[in-house]
């Protein structure tokens, strides 16, 4: 693992550590992740594997309390994510390739079966150096997909395991609501 991305756990483990709100929290995750976002070494050559099907999230870090993650998520080209929540806090930065973040307000219940009202609340691109929080209870839906000509890699923080989690998707026309859990990728395996 890198020196900025060994520092990078170490700083995100004061910030969990020291607590606040979940805006404080991301918003200082945030600062931290900006600067480490041009270091080419950050990630390693398996954590920057794609898989052949489905999203790819490679496991670069987990809390051995579980109260935080992170992951390179990477988004393959012509790749879009279901409109779909994360529970718990998160923090992107894009570490090369271009995305689009639609994010969206959920009027209804968290759980599996059940039909809810979603509002659009905007657009946004970022690309490399770029930093987002994803997530926050109050504001956690999404959909995202790759909006370069290469796959989009981020590095995703979370404020919990987020393969432990229990999230759920989102069908845009119908507001149907499934509950699916992410399994964390483990780059040889990816191969
Ligand atoms: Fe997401």
């Amino acid at each position: 693992m890198s020196k900025k991305m060994k520092d990078f756990i170490d700083q995100v483990r004061e910030i969990v550590k020291t607590g606040g709100t979940e805006e404080e929290m991301t918003a200082r995750v945030a600062e931290s992740l900006e600067p480490i976002l041009d270091d080419p070494e950050l990630l390693s050559a398996d954590q920057l594997l794609v898989k052949k099907e489905g999203f790819t999230l490679n496991k670069v870090h987990i809390e051995p309390d579980e109260s935080f993650s992170i992951g390179a998520g990477i988004w393959d080209v012509g790749q879009t994510t279901p409109i779909h929540d994360h529970g718990t806090w998160g923090v992107i930065g894009i570490y090369r390739g271009m995305e689009n973040e639609e994010s969206f307000l959920r009027e209804g219940p968290r759980e599996s079966g059940a039909r809810v009202k979603l509002m659009p609340l905007g657009k946004r691109l970022a690309g490399p150096g770029d930093v987002f929080v994803c997530c926050t209870k109050d504001n956690d839906v999404h959909r995202v997909s790759c909006a370069s000509s290469e796959p989009v890699v981020g590095i995703h923080v979370y404020g919990d395991d987020l393969a432990k989690l229990t999230r759920y998707k989102y069908e845009e026309a119908t507001g149907e609501v499934k509950s699916f859990n992410t399994g964390w990728d483990y780059a040889k395996i990816s191969a």
